[in-house]
Formats: C-alpha cells, sequence, structure tokens
C-alpha cells in the first residue's frame, strides 16, 4: 500500500523530495485530493496519465502557491488577473495560453497552446507546493471517470501502492472541484461548473460569462464529455422515493433515506457531502442510487452539474473521462 501520511511539516518535506525525484504524490486541497506530479517532467506527468487511466487528451490542472509563480507560467490578461486577485487562493481555475518559457511538460497541455492554472485555498497544499519549488500538475486523484476523492481513503483504495505518497489532511472542506474557466478569449468563458459559482464570477467581472449551451458559445474544454464521477451502479436524478433495490440520497427535509446530504437544506453542505455519500452509497446491496433534487443555484449548479454526469454513465455514454 501507498504509504498514508499525516500533513505534517515533515511529512510535507519528504513528499516535496517526492515531487522532485518524479514521483506522484496525493496531496488535499480545499476541492478534493489532487494526483500530483512535477509538472515539468513527461515521464512524471506521463505517469499520472497512466495511473489514472486517463487519456492523454485531456489536459491537466497546474497547482502553484501564488499569483507570482501563475504570472510565470501564463500570460493572464486584464481579466483574469483581476479574478485571480479576488478568488485565488481558491477553486477556480483559469485556462490560460502558456508563456514561451513556461518550462512546462507538453503533455500538462495535451498539446493545446494553453494551460489551466490554480492556487488552491489549502495552507498545507500550498506549503507543499513552495517546498516542491515546482508546478505541480493535479487531476483529481480518482480512476478516470469515477467519482472524485474527498478523503485520503478514497485515494488509497482506488490507487494502492500505485502512489509513492499520500499525504492526508482530513476530509476537504469544499468537497466539490474547482470552476474552470477559459480566459483566452475577448469573453471568459464557462468549462466547468465547480466551487467558486458563476453568479460570484459574474458579480467580479461585471458581465456574463459565455455559458455552454447558450447561444453564441465558444467550443468547450476536452474534459466536458458527458460521461464522469460516475458510481458503478446506475444512479436517478430528482427522484422523489426509491424504487426497488435503489438506496436513496436526500437532500433538504426528507423522510426516510440512506443519507442526507444536508438535512437542513444548504447546498453548501451538500457539496461537501457529496463524493463521500457517493462512494458510501456504492456498495452491495443496493443495484442503484436514487437523489432527490437540488436547487439549481450557486453551488447546486455544480452538486446538479457531477450528478447529471454521473447519471449519463449508466446510458453508455462512454468513454469516460477526467
Ligand atoms: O479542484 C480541482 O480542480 C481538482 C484539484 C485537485 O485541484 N483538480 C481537478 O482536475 O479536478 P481534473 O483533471 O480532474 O479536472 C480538470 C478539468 C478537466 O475537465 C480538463 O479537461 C480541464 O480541467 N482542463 C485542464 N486544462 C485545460 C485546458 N488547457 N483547456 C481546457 N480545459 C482544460
Ligand atoms: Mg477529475
Amino acid at each position: 500500500m501507498a504509504h498514508i501520511l499525516p500533513l505534517t511539516p515533515a511529512n510535507i518535506r519528504l513528499a516535496a523530495q517526492a515531487l522532485r525525484a518524479g514521483e506522484l504524490v496525493a496531496f488535499p486541497t480545499e476541492t478534493v485530493y489532487g494526483l500530483g506530479a512535477d509538472a515539468t517532467s513527461d515521464r512524471a506527468t506521463a505517469a499520472i496519465f497512466e495511473a489514472k487511466g486517463r487519456p492523454s487528451v485531456n489536459p491537466l490542472i497546474v497547482h502553484l502557491p501564488d499569483l507570482e509563480a501563475a504570472r510565470r507560467i501564463v500570460d493572464l490578461g486584464p481579466q483574469a488577473e483581476r479574478l485571480g486577485v479576488q478568488f485565488w487562493p481558491g477553486a477556480l481555475s483559469m485556462v490560460a495560453r502558456r508563456r514561451a518559457d513556461c518550462g512546462l511538460s507538453r503533455l500538462v497541455s495535451a498539446g493545446l497552446p494553453t494551460v489551466a492554472v490554480r492556487i488552491p485555498a489549502h495552507d498545507g497544499a500550498r506549503e507543499l507546493l513552495r517546498a516542491a519549488g515546482l508546478p505541480i500538475a493535479a487531476p483529481s486523484a480518482n480512476p478516470s471517470g469515477a467519482i472524485s476523492p474527498t478523503k485520503a481513503a478514497h485515494v488509497a483504495a482506488a490507487f494502492g501502492d500505485r502512489i509513492a505518497v499520500i499525504l492526508d489532511g482530513g476530509p476537504c472542506t469544499l468537497g466539490l472541484e474547482s470552476t474552470v474557466i477559459d480566459v483566452t478569449g475577448a469573453r471568459a468563458a464557462l468549462l466547468r461548473a465547480g466551487g467558486v459559482t458563476i453568479e460570484a464570477l459574474e458579480a467580479a467581472l461585471e458581465t456574463r460569462l459565455d455559458i455552454p449551451g447558450d447561444e453564441n458559445s465558444a467550443p468547450r474544454s476536452p474534459g466536458q464529455m458527458r460521461s464522469h464521477y460516475a458510481p458503478s451502479r446506475p444512479l436517478r436524478m430528482n427522484a422523489s422515493s426509491a424504487n426497488p433495490g435503489e438506496t436513496l440520497l436526500g437532500f433538504g427535509s426528507a423522510g426516510k433515506c440512506a443519507f442526507n446530504l444536508s438535512p437542513s437544506g444548504d447546498v453548501r453542505e451538500a457539496a461537501a457531502n457529496l463524493f463521500h455519500a457517493l462512494h458510501l452509497l456504492d456498495t452491495p446491496p443496493w443495484t442503484g442510487i436514487a437523489v432527490m433534487p437540488v436547487p439549481e443555484e450557486g453551488l447546486g449548479r455544480a452538486i446538479n452539474d457531477r450528478l447529471r454526469r454521473a447519471a449519463a454513465d449508466t446510458t453508455g455514454a462512454k468513454p469516460r473521462n477526467g
């Protein structure tokens, strides 16, 4: 098995050494656990794709300790600078043009002229990034297409001894991945709903985001295949009760259910519980997971995005992604 190590200064130093040696290190962030590797190394980056079984056409997010480090990798225009100052550290990843001298492996970008960058709002993660002194590529630490990890145990169960070190920082506070936006065009485009709400981004930009499905919307992220975040059992949304064989994932004032994402109907609490609940309910004897409706506002949009992708997998919309 991989070494699960508590997030102490000594273990952060050890994990940083492993990263510098080109090894894979799983580490906590405020969103989900990441599977990190040296983003400047082809070999280390290739190991991420291999461990996850991730299609090489799906690019990775590069994690940095601060805005100055991000500026050395990408050209952030005025609007991205503004978002960086307001939302970093935080659950926002911005896809921007790679600088010619960025030093990143081409694999990180899957051949695109862009790269996604993020500064996590997690002290331990930023200490690790500082100690490594390298840009760290880190997708969510789950096999491609499977449920994202919000605990060290999820990572250990999925990867076992395929990773050198798993740093255990306890459960992720936000529990949903970052929002991904493309800032290369005149108008910022949403690529993935996530921890920073569309409402907050639009308020900061004082304009609307380009959102998929809207008219005039631009081509989408490679990571936006429909099937994703999937439990091994069929998932059914907007359920009011469980059918025979199903277990019920509740929200708000539900009656009897196997797990309630938030009895008080708080979408933030539901986001933090979502992946944990899916890991928990994706077990025998259940043949399916029924999920009660979650309101389509604020973090609820990101929750419903993940549920829709999880549900899509059961309709045979493979291949999985990310
Ligand atoms: O919260 C998060 O973002 C977590 C933590 C570990 O930081 N990471 C994460 O990474 O969720 P991943 O690889 O599971 O999802 C990254 C998403 C994918 O949908 C990918 O296609 C998209 O970001 N992406 C990355 N680089 C891109 C690029 N250059 N252009 C377009 N989309 C990109
Ligand atoms: Mg992922």
